[in-house]
């Protein structure tokens, strides 16, 4: 039940004003916010975070969008039962033209390079994003509600 994942708003989620509705669907799911920032990514933590893309053809441009600050990039780690599986559903396939309806990518978006958000793959994957995006002391909160 301590499960936890990753789950960004990507700079063109932001841009388009996407925030409030993809925190809202977790948050209505019955999952508990435990880490929430607004930053630009520098390219280190990009890159990092991308690791295992970098021998992608977009993975240059992939990097430069997440960093360029046109846009900042909503980072969080929310808490619960499944919650790493649970996210990936929700947020729908990575290439929007195959997520379904009532995902946040089918009802958002359809191009794969402006997927709106990313959720860790797997329990691996959770922690070492947790761990790049959330390092200050504080900066994840153990909370119970009533
Ligand atoms: P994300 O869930 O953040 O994980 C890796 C990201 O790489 C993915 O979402 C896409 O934004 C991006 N990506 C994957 N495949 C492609 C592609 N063919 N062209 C551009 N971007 C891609």
């Amino acid at each position: 039940a301590k499960e936890r994942t990753f789950i960004a708003v990507k700079p063109d989620g932001v841009q388009r004003g996407l925030v409030s509705d993809i925190i809202g669907r977790f948050e209505r799911r019955g999952y508990k916010l435990v880490g929430l920032k607004l930053l630009v990514p520098s390219k280190a933590l990009a890159n990092e975070h991308y690791a295992d893309l970098s021998k992608k053809p977009f993975f240059a441009g992939l990097v430069d969008y997440m960093t360029n600050g046109k846009a900042p990039v909503i980072g969080m780690v929310w808490e619960g039962p499944s919650v790493i599986s649970q996210g990936r559903v929700m947020l729908g396939a990575t290439d929007p033209k195959a997520a379904g309806p009532g995902t946040i990518r089918g009802d958002y978006c359809l191009s794969i390079g402006r997927n709106i958000c990313h959720g860790s793959d797997s329990a691996e994957s959770a922690e070492k994003e947790i761990g790049l995006w959330f390092g200050g002391k504080g900066e994840i909160v153990n909370w119970a509600a009533n």
